[in-house]
């Protein structure tokens, strides 16, 4: 319920950062009713990684039946209430036929337009499948742009822990990936390739592994490089896997590390890299040792979606109201701490 209405509060998600296009309704931040994700990787998977041009076409075109779909399947007659897109941080043009659009359809319907932060959205998808969930909690973001570790204090109240200071870890999965020869996107690639091969075949280096919450993935790859450079007996299966263990265990390890010393209840995955089957596993098993919540949402959450950014726009306009119709895309958008 908002202002004392009784009938749902719904909120059209835009969500266009990157290389899925995207659109959803939610109804009172918390009830999915419809969540489209169009997928471009067809189109980038020939070029190995996202192409920004072709990411800006293709939403364009992508963007308004995904709208539509979003809006049947809601079953959405009298219109939504207010309308939520990512502004940031992300790609310029991409992010732009999202905004652009969520504006003009916020000023056609007469209602409320919110500009969400991309990385806001990712841990909101934690609470958006767990309603009952309750900051102070901990998150550990990881996607294909940014790895962070951000206790959230309340809602809209951050305290950025720790970042990584070269590669983000879905970074390091695609970079990796390319080098195997495994296609893009590569952490799926790779999760698969590691299934049949032995995480322990090979001691990847862990960066910083004992000292504060800052993530180094860089190094990583260049080891995984050299190593494959100098034994090319070694197998695809036992690289991935090595190379996967060394990922999980920094980020797991950190993470949980931050839960504890803050306090936190609970420790939320979120963000693309948060769908990968081992991290959700070992983040499980090391949270329950603990006595700390562990909270995964589904992978269809973890990766770009807009249901996530229609559940952090809701929150957004209680907080603080709507966004000004002016506000322009924001690539490298920080989290607001
Ligand atoms: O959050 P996301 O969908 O888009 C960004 O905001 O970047 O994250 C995409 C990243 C890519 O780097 C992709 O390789 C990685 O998430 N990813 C995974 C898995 N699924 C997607 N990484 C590891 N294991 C997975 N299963
Ligand atoms: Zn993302």
């Amino acid at each position: 319920m908002v202002d004392g209405r009784a009938d749902p509060f719904l909120v059209l998600g835009i969500e266009t950062s990157c290389d899925e296009t995207a659109a959803a309704v939610v109804a009172n931040g918390a009830a999915i009713l419809s969540s489209v994700v169009s997928s471009q990787v067809d189109l980038h998977a020939r070029f190995g990684g996202v192409v920004p041009e072709i990411a800006s076409r293709a939403h364009v075109e992508l963007l308004t039946p995904a709208v539509a779909e979003a809006l049947i399947e809601a079953g959405v007659t009298s219109g939504v209430d207010a309308v939520a897109a990512t502004v940031g941080p992300g790609l310029a043009g991409a992010l732009l036929v999202g905004v652009s659009t969520a504006k003009a359809l916020a000023l056609v319907w007469d209602v409320p337009f919110i500009g969400v932060n991309h990385m806001e959205a990712h841990l909101y998808a934690a609470l958006l499948e767990e309603p009952d969930l309750k900051p102070p909690l901990v998150a550990l973001l990881v996607s294909g742009g940014h790895t962070m570790l951000v206790e959230m204090q309340d809602h809209g109240r951050y305290r950025l822990l720790g970042s990584t200071v070269d590669d983000a870890a879905g970074e390091a999965f695609d970079k990796v990936a390319r080098f195997l020869g495994l296609g893009y996107p590569g952490g799926p690639a790779i999760q698969e390739a590691a299934a049949s091969g032995n995480p322990e075949a090979i001691r990847f280096p862990r960066a910083m592994m004992d000292d504060g919450y800052e993530f180094s993935f860089s190094g990583l790859k260049t080891a995984v490089i050299n190593h494959v450079r100098k034994h090319p007996e070694v197998t695809t299966p036992d690289v991935a896997a090595s190379f996967q263990a060394a990922v999980v265990d920094v980020l797991v390890t950190k993470a949980v590390r931050a839960a504890e010393e803050c306090g936190a209840e609970a420790l939320c995955l979120g963000g693309g890299v948060a769908a990968n089957g081992p991290l959700r596993e070992r983040t499980a098993a090391e949270c329950a040792r603990r006595g700390l919540r562990a909270v995964l949402p589904s992978r269809a959450m973890c990766t770009d979606n807009a249901a996530m950014v229609a559940a952090a726009g809701w929150w957004q306009l209680q907080a603080d109201g709507p966004t000004a119709l002016d506000v322009g895309v924001q690539p490298n958008l920080g989290l607001p701490v």
